[in-house]
């Protein structure tokens, strides 16, 4: 969105004289009645005062890159590379771009305001209206193997849980391998991609994390879904926070990762897994059971009334037999 300056200055909810606004941004005012022109047509309530200026009418909760960056620890700021955009093909996308482009060494994060080919697990497109929810990529490098990935999936749903649970969040569930739920619904889904090997034993992956926040209408999500904005009606949510705590536990949970392994998370996991005796079926193929956890390297495991049958992420999806 061109106008996610101009909204800055109109966020006090004060009015703003169209030549105030121009002075402050340093474009005419045609240029700024353009763009008061193009966020309305984008859903934003503007009020225009004759002879005034405008008044910025809905409760708008803009990205601010620098109370993002704020609210990190010292050693977090310094170990990444930060850019919030306002509008992105996908935030994964942009995060391979960025670093074929660049080697700051530095981790880069990449948050964007909307994404116009979201993209979601299993080739599905991931819902990314502009505005209304936390659309955020890390790319991340390890020293080892790609075997690790498994594990690193299950770490990164850890992360987030607990980054919500630090933003107030009660209940919050793991749903193997990785979806974020609350309530019984989805509320956020993680896209771990595989970059490359950048050398021998050194794997490059781009870890992609959409959480739903205000958005409560949505006609494209073909699966029981949530927001923040509809589980807790009653918070005021606001995506920078969000996105602060997010990349500081992810940050977290990936040195611990690195340094200590997928034990420090097994436990962590298995106390948010909402399949734990619960009757499972594969979405494909024959298998049935009780859900019964993870086993030492992620994989889930299923009683199905004679062993314990374990289950790769990546290959089979579960759901709860209705
Ligand atoms: C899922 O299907 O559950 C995973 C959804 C991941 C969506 C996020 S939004 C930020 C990043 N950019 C993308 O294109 N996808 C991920």
């Amino acid at each position: 969105m061109k106008s996610r300056a101009l909204l800055g200055l109109l966020a006090d909810g004060q009015v703003h004289s169209g030549e105030s606004l121009a002075a402050s941004l340093g474009i005419s005012r045609t240029a700024i009645w353009k763009q008061i022109r193009r966020a309305m047509d984008d859903g934003v309530r503007i009020e225009t005062i004759r002879g005034k200026g405008y008044r910025l009418l809905s409760d708008m909760d803009l990205l601010d890159e620098s109370r993002i960056i704020q609210g990190l620890a010292p050693q977090h700021r310094s170990a990444i590379e930060l850019s919030v955009l306002d509008e992105v093909d996908s935030t994964n996308a942009e995060i391979v771009r960025r670093r074929r482009e660049s080697g700051t060494g530095r981790i880069p994060v990449c948050i964007a305001d909307c994404q116009t080919a979201g993209r979601g697990r299993r080739g599905r497109p991931w819902q990314s209206p502009r505005g209304q929810n936390l659309y955020l990529s890390m790319g991340l490098t390890f020293q080892g193997s790609f075997a690790m990935l498994d594990g690193l999936s299950l770490v990164l749903g850890v992360a987030v849980a607990e980054a919500l649970e630090q933003q107030g969040v009660p209940d919050v569930g793991l749903k193997w391998p990785n979806d974020i739920f609350v309530g019984g619904s989805k509320l956020a889904g993680i896209l771990v991609e595989l970059q490359g090997e950048l050398e021998e034993g050194v794997v490059q992956v781009v870890a992609g994390i959409g959480l739903n926040v205000h958005m409560t209408e949505s006609t494209d999500v073909d699966q029981s879904w949530s927001s923040l904005a509809m589980a807790l009606p009653d918070r005021g949510w606001r995506r920078s926070d969000l996105a602060t705590s997010v990349v500081s536990k992810v940050l977290e949970a990936v040195d611990e990762f690195a340094e200590r392994g997928f034990s420090r998370f097994t436990g962590r996991w298995q106390s948010r897994d909402i399949f734990a005796g619960k009757a499972l079926v594969a979405t494909q193929g024959e298998l049935s059971g009780t859900g019964r956890g993870i086993d030492a390297s992620g994989n889930y495991l299923i009683d199905d009334g004679s062993e314990l049958v374990r289950v790769r992420a990546g290959e089979i999806s579960l759901r709860v037999q209705s």
